[in-house]
């Protein structure tokens, strides 16, 4: 009987593989056997040091720039991968990492804003599975995987784009589910909380380390995430052990997001001890602070 958990052997395209979770996701398969496709946009020095370290674990890895608002960039690069001579020439697992948006309040956006974002997360996400279904198929079947975000589940200032276009994703993941079952074709999204990377910093600037600092004390696990923590999670459903997560929005985020309402209370109650706004009492009385 074969082993589901195994990755050995397989080939896997992750798209928006230089930087973040997609690197971080590249190294993770690699080290879990698996030959990869790095894709990226304008970064190709990172894109070339996560090939290093794919071929540092012994497996193959093939670089193509491309830019998954553009339906001719995905076209020439599912073209290149069908072709032994350019690429793998097979593809057992997809995971549709690339995203970029602009961050703005939704009464602040022009058509362009929500055009690239939804060409990239909505148009070009289903171009790119209808080009990797066929040869996946040729195959015996495959994974798909695509991440959401937490938007999605919760207000982030600033995100309402990205947060309807990964909305849309999330019911492609579930009508592409039920479609490509029959195909071999398994298709599960993954929502990540919380990613501590240079995404997050970029978007928080000044405001970066007090964030995460908050983000840490209350966290359920009392700890922020890294691209390779989520990574785990995203090369563990690209497994057939996870098969049967097809359709869903699996949580990658160690309850962060729904823990909110709490951490919000928990936060306040803390500042307001710290401020000694309030007596915490002899501790008999009932906390809403719970364990620190
Ligand atoms: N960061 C978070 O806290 C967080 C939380 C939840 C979900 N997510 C989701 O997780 C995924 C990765 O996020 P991240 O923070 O790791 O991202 P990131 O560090 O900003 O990296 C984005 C990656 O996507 C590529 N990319 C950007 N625009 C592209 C385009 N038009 N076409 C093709 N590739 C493009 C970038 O390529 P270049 O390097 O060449 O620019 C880069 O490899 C995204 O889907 C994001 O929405 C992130």
């Amino acid at each position: 009987m074969s082993d589901t958990l195994s990755l050995q052997g397989r080939t896997a395209l992750v798209t928006g593989s230089s930087r973040g979770l997609g690197a971080a996701t590249a190294r993770r398969l690699a080290r879990a056997g698996c030959d990869v496709v790095i894709t990226y946009r304008r970064k190709d020095r990172e894109a070339a040091a996560v090939a290093e370290a794919v071929e540092a674990t012994g497996r193959r890895a093939w670089v193509h720039r491309c830019d998954m608002s553009r339906i001719d960039h995905i076209d020439a690069l599912m073209d290149a991968v069908e072709d032994p001579a350019t690429g793998p020439g097979r593809l057992d697992v997809v995971v549709a990492n690339a995203a970029a948006t602009s961050f703005r309040p939704l009464m602040d956006a022009q058509p362009r804003h929500v055009e690239r974002t939804f060409a990239i997360s909505v148009t070009g996400f289903l171009r790119l599975v209808q080009r990797a279904v066929p040869l996946m198929e040729a195959g015996g079947g495959g994974r798909i995987v695509a991440v959401s975000g937490a938007d999605t589940v919760t207000w982030i200032p600033a995100h309402g784009i990205l947060a309807a276009a990964k909305a849309a994703l999330e019911s492609m993941v579930a009508y592409l589910a039920c479609e490509l079952g029959e195909r071999g074709i398994t298709v599960v999204g993954v929502n990540p909380g919380w990613i501590d990377g240079d995404s997050l910093q970029l978007m928080l600037g000044p405001f970066y380390e007090a964030a995460a600092d908050v983000e840490r004390r209350t966290h359920p696990m009392r700890s922020t995430m890294s691209p390779d923590d989520v990574a785990e999670t995203v090369a563990l459903l690209c497994t057939d052990a996870a098969r049967l997560t097809s359709g869903s929005i699996v949580r990658a985020d160690g309850a962060g997001v729904f823990a909110f309402c709490g951490r919000f209370i928990q936060l306040a109650a803390e500042q307001a001890m710290a401020a000694g706004a309030v007596d915490p009492g002899d501790g008999d009385a009932p906390s809403v602070v719970g364990p620190t």
